[in-house]
């Protein structure tokens, strides 16, 4: 009897999971590619990707599984159609590491496409909700999003995902806190959204401790419309939770005996070996790349040995890559080690198509003027490339369009028609951001300099951040671009999800997006010790004055009556006990003076 009922609970369950499973399918799976740079840097990628098989324009998301549900919360109440979000520690170096996989800008950048039903004002209010949920979500400072840091980009930030239609500029918004910093905090609310959190699979290697000795370190999270199957009728959504991770195996080991040590493993760049493959996960691998053995003389053994390798080849380039496959690995934990064969000795090393810096100088006389300069590479030798060049400059420097110069190292013409290759809104005090976005062409192998002057403004005392000294942070210029080859390009074609699926997929352009430094910019500011100095200097001279002036209004001076003859206290009966050794004079001459002399003084004080 027991046995039935036992039986018939678990066969409803069953049915009913299998309900569940067949109305709302989601997929997950984690990845990790590990690239050794050509710097002795290692290079790691984290990709957890969940698909979710709904509608994208769906109002009513439920029935959360292995999507983060409050992910899912956030696109119902703020009518998103995409969201890209980083936050990032340090610069991207693009011209000693090549491209990332993930493009991101220093400090924290968002990037959301709103819902085509939203009206300009309705998405500015989504807007300003959604940087206000995300702040809470990830405990950073996206709340320092306004509008008067946020832009509609035109041309550089585009949806990346399926084009469902019925959007335009006027539902993008771009913005970008250069000066956030991002630590633990941020790391934990994130790992909390995967499927298996930090507890088995790929998440186990992200220990706050090495994350955050690294030399570049970057959180993603990017959610978009996909198509469901290769037939493309129906939509589905994705949300790819990526980190990015530049350690410094060099300088990991420290000194050691046999001078440059670049051999790494998994217990040495994330402090832990790999115990599990996440259970949840259809697709569990490690990639690692291993062209640079292959390329170079200088060799390096893989422990322990690869599942299979594949070769990917692609724009013109082959990249070679050892797998290890999670899911069938036999004898857990493992620990992935590199060991080379001998000591690394670093070169010149080829720089990709496309670099960018950026820096400031100082235009005419004294400290009011700039001039910001951004130098763009084009080290491509037979073709010009086109690429679109932003900029988001703050109210507070006030940009002049007609400053705008370009020159080139050839001095070849570096085409702009206006109006149609260049978009400027200026800012307005208080109220927006400059925004500059230009088309050009970039001559083939040759450097171009765009470069214009701003004035800086005068903020009220109460604008100034903390530590208003140490300047005010302006964001990168971002530089977007189509390649027309592969060449150190390390990303995913837009059309496919992973890695797994990207292999031998060939483009008509590799799109990169480069970022350069942010810049640090002195404003006119207020001597902060003033008011203090004042403070300290009033508050002395009232505390000073004040114990002289209550002692004479509120004191009274008495002059105090000796009781001669009669009366006598206890003091004078003791003194004539003890035969009038020491009598007082001063006192005897008081005595003598006429009774009942008060002395009162009452002093105004003016
Ligand atoms: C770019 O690719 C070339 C050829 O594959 C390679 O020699 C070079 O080291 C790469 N440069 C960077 C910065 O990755
Ligand atoms: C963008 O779309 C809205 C309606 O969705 C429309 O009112 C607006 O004119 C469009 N803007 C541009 C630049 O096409
Ligand atoms: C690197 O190349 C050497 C020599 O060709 C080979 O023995 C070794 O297995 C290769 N290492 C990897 C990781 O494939
Ligand atoms: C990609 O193409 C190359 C050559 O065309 C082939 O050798 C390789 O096996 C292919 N890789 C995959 C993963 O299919």
């Amino acid at each position: 009897m027991k046995f039935a009922s036992k039986t018939y609970i678990s066969v409803l369950f069953f049915g009913f999971s299998l309900i569940l499973v067949d109305a709302i399918s989601e997929s997950f799976s984690e990845e990790l590619l590990i690239k050794p740079l050509p710097t002795g840097h290692v290079y790691s990628f984290f990709q957890f990707t969940t698909k979710w098989d709904v509608d994208p324009g769906e109002t009513k998301l439920q029935h959360y599984n292995l999507f983060p549900r409050s992910i899912g919360e956030i696109i119902q109440k703020h009518s998103l159609r995409e969201l890209h979000l980083s936050l990032t520690q340090s610069l991207w170096r693009t011209q000693k590491w090549g491209y990332p996989v993930r493009f991101a800008g220093p400090g924290a950048e968002v990037f959301a496409t709103f819902q085509p039903h939203l009206n300009n004002d309705e998405v500015d209010g989504a807007w300003i909700d959604l940087v206000n949920s995300l702040s809470g979500l990830f405990c950073s400072s996206f709340n320092f999003v306004t509008l008067t840091n946020t832009i509609q980009p035109i041309w550089t930030f585009s949806p990346e995902g399926l084009n469902l239609g019925g959007t335009n500029a006027s539902h993008q918004r771009y913005a970008n806190l250069p000066r956030e910093i991002v630590c633990t905090e941020n790391l934990t609310p994130w790992k909390k959204l995967l499927p298996c959190e930090s507890h088995s699979g790929l998440g186990e290697l992200l220990n706050a401790k090495n994350m955050y000795d690294s030399s570049y370190h970057s959180l993603a999270l990017d959610l978009r419309p996909i198509c469901r199957d290769k037939k493309c009728q129906e939509s589905s959504l994705e949300l790819k939770l990526s980190l990015s991770l530049v350690s410094e195996p060099t300088v990991l080991h420290g000194n050691t005996y046999h001078g440059i040590n670049a051999d790494w493993s998994f217990k040495s760049i994330y402090g832990a070996h790999l115990f599990s493959s996440c259970p949840r996960a259809t697709l569990s691998k490690v990639y690692i790349d291993i062209t640079s053995n292959i390329t170079s003389t200088t060799h390096w053994n893989l422990r322990p040995d690869p599942a299979a390798v594949v070769v990917n080849q692609r724009g013109g380039s082959a990249t070679h890559l050892s797998v290890y496959d999670l899911n069938e690995v036999s004898p857990w934990p493992i620990n992935v080690r590199a060991s080379y064969t001998k000591k690394l000795s670093y070169g010149i090393i080829p720089p990709p198509l496309i670099h960018a810096t950026r820096f400031q100088l100082l235009a005419g006389h004294g400290q009011a003027k700039g001039k910001l300069v951004t130098r763009i590479h084009n080290n491509y030798y037979s073709n010009d490339i086109d690429i679109v060049f932003l900029e988001l400059v703050p109210w507070y420097c006030r940009v002049f369009l007609h400053t705008l110069a370009f020159s080139n190292s050839k001095n070849k013409p570096v085409a702009i028609d206006i109006p149609q290759k260049l978009y400027f809104r200026p800012g307005l005090d208080r109220q927006r951001p400059n925004h500059l976005e230009l088309r050009l062409t970039l001559p083939a192998n040759s450097v171009t300099e765009i470069e214009w002057e701003f004035q800086k403004g005068f903020l009220k005392w109460t604008e100034y951040p903390p530590d208003a000294h140490r300047g005010f942070d302006l964001g990168p210029a971002v530089i977007s671009a189509l390649l027309p080859v592969a060449r150190n390009w390390t990303g995913i074609p837009r059309h496919v999800s992973t890695f797994d699926e990207s292999w031998n997929v060939s483009q008509s352009g590799y799109f990169v997006r480069v970022h350069t430094e942010t810049l640090v910019v002195a404003m006119a500011t207020p001597d902060f010790s003033m008011p203090y100095n004042v403070i300290c200097l009033a508050c002395t001279v009232v505390a000073l004055a004040f114990g002289p002036l209550y002692n004479l209004t509120t004191k009274r001076l008495v002059v105090k009556e000796s009781s001669g003859g009669g009366g006598g206290g206890l003091i004078s009966k003791l003194k004539s006990v003890l035969g009038k050794k020491n009598s007082n004079p001063v006192e005897e001459e008081v005595a003598a003076a006429p009774k009942e002399k008060v002395l009162a003084t009452k002093k105004k004080d003016d």
